[in-house]
């Protein structure tokens, strides 16, 4: 049982003959995972929560699956956290630390962690809100005798499908009004709702937050999901702006479930938007980030604001047998206003830096199309950082899961800013109609003309970050095992390196 419990990662030359299982993501240890749950930080520990069908690799029979860390890098596997009982099963939802025992469900002397899930009635499809809470610093959770805290029959004149699609609370305390804030989404419409609680178990819906609330939202951008909401402090200023993340079905840059986020202010009853850019708003530009949340908790001497979501928007498709889902590389999120725009900023958590060892640096050379570099480094779990400044009309690229007729191209073509990512040789693509192509985004240089990127690779998956981590590329990718090289090249000019840097992860 316990060594079994523990997870240990897998020794690199198994890693894709072990079902392509990465070395520094989370993964369930079998079986199904959607978006991750509930995320909040207690004492040291991590805790990480998720969609998990503990009996296939299928979505379906959820519960709240459970994972611990101290460094967001070492996964330990835990019991399963929240069930699926009495025919109710365990979807979606967020945790919060009661500190001053409002809720009655601790003691003053140790306060309740709380957790928010929808709890859905596969046979009726009824949908409705509950609360769990932990008096053992999150080890175990208790579901609250009182459930549903929100019946369908109080959601039913809120919803347009009478409640049967309200789901995913997410629910936190509002220092300013004293109140908790909880908000809904409404499966397969542009809306959220608000609602407020004194005592953290009875709620009074407030209102609606709907895409007529969203200045400049594209109305393609369809079927709000797995909303988050916090403030976050503007970089460099002493503003701070209310953030709601959002995860629609459709609209996405491309293709399947996206992340956007809003900006805006709050008053503990509405939530009031700024007009969103559609050419900033997105959180990452690739086909895999899916139902993005935050950890809570985090205490306020360390500060950061990290998010987590799952790649994969396939459903079962993607050809890994024994495990189905990935939480994608913990990322911090800040914003920053870059030239006249407030932008969303995201960068891998330095953790990794501790299970990440240099093999290769270069710096100061310039870089012509007569040249390959990097062709001697191999690996398949890399951290790779190149900032350069190309030369009018040049194409960059680096390639990583080379071999054979196998590559995925990240490339950045000086003409336009585009960053992309080229999945057409990828490995095998055939499994899904949108497994292969090719994801760009728009990514200036720098104010003094330097062009920042920065690729997380680990077996199955790519995460490319440009410049300041203002456009993100998350993408999974199934190359054959033998396919671990590297190439960095150029076309149509050249550019000056500044810095090429290669780390290799191992846990
Ligand atoms: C915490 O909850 C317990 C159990 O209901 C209750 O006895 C106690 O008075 C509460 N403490 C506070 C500070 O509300
Ligand atoms: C690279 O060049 C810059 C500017 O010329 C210089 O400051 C830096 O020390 C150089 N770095 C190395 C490693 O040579
Ligand atoms: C642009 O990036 C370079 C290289 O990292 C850095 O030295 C420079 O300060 C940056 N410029 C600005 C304006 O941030």
């Amino acid at each position: 049982m316990l060594a079994g419990l523990i997870w240990t990662g897998t020794l690199s030359f198994l890693a894709s003959a072990d079902d392509f299982r990465p070395t520094f993501h989370f993964v369930p240890q079998q079986n199904w995972m959607n978006e991750p749950n509930g995320l909040i930080k207690i004492g040291s520990t991590w805790h990480l929560f998720f969609q998990h069908n503990p009996t296939a690799p299928v979505w379906g029979n959820l519960v709240w699956g459970h994972a611990t860390s101290t460094n967001l890098v070492n996964w330990e596997h835990k019991p399963v956290a929240l069930g699926n009982e009495n025919g109710i099963q365990s979807f979606t939802g967020t945790s919060y630390y009661d500190v001053a025992n409002i809720s009655g469900l601790g003691t003053q002397d140790n306060p309740p962690y709380l957790a928010y899930y929808t709890g859905y009635f596969p046979n009726s499809g009824v949908q409705d809100q509950r609360l769990a809470f932990s008096v053992d610093q999150g080890a175990t959770w208790t579901k609250f005798a009182g459930n549903p805290i929100i019946s369908q029959t109080q959601e039913a004149p809120h919803d347009i499908t009478g409640g049967l699609e309200t789901r995913d609370p997410k629910v936190f305390f509002h220092d300013a009004t004293k109140k908790w804030i909880m908000i809904l989404a409404h499966g397969g419409q542009n809306k959220m709702t608000f609602w407020t609680s004194s005592d953290a178990k009875s709620w009074t819906w407030q209102n609606d937050f709907t895409l007529g609330d969203v200045p400049g939202l594209p109305s393609d951008v369809k079927g709000w999901e797995v909303p988050d909401f916090f403030p976050l402090a503007v970089e460099g200023s002493t503003d701070k702006k209310w953030v709601m993340l959002n995860t629609p079905a459709q609209g996405s840059p491309a293709g399947g479930n996206g992340v956007f986020g809003i900006t805006g202010s709050f008053d503990g009853t509405v939530f009031k938007a700024d007009p969103v850019d559609p050419a900033t708003m997105w959180l990452d530009y690739g086909r895999d980030f899916d139902g993005a949340l935050s950890w809570e908790n985090v205490p306020a001497a360390d500060g950061r604001r990290i998010i987590s979501s799952v790649m994969n928007s396939y459903g079962d498709k993607p050809p890994t047998k024994t495990w189905k889902g990935m939480l994608s590389f913990p990322r911090t999120l800040k914003l920053k206003k870059i030239g006249e725009k407030l932008r969303f900023l995201q960068l891998p958590v330095e953790e990794l830096g501790a299970a990440s060892t240099s093999v290769t640096r270069l710096t100061n050379q310039t870089l012509t199309s007569q040249q390959t570099l990097l062709s001697d480094v191999h690996g398949r779990a890399l951290d790779i950082r190149i900032s350069f400044i190309p030369s009018a009309g040049s194409k960059l690229s680096l390639s990583v899961r080379r071999g054979g007729s196998e590559e995925t191209v990240i490339s950045y073509a000086q003409s336009g800013g585009i960053l992309s990512v080229d999945r057409r040789a990828s490995g095998d693509i055939s499994w899904d109609p949108a497994a292969g192509g090719i994801h760009s985004v728009a990514l200036s240089p720098n104010a003094s003309g330097v062009v920042h990127l920065r690729a997380l690779v680990d077996e199955c998956s790519v995460e490319v970050y440009g410049g300041e981590g203002e456009v993100v590329i998350s993408d999974l990718i199934f190359p054959a095992t033998a396919s671990d090289g590297l190439s960095l090249t150029i076309s149509g000019g050249d550019a000056d390196l500044h810095e090429v840097q290669v780390l290799k992860v191992s846990l």
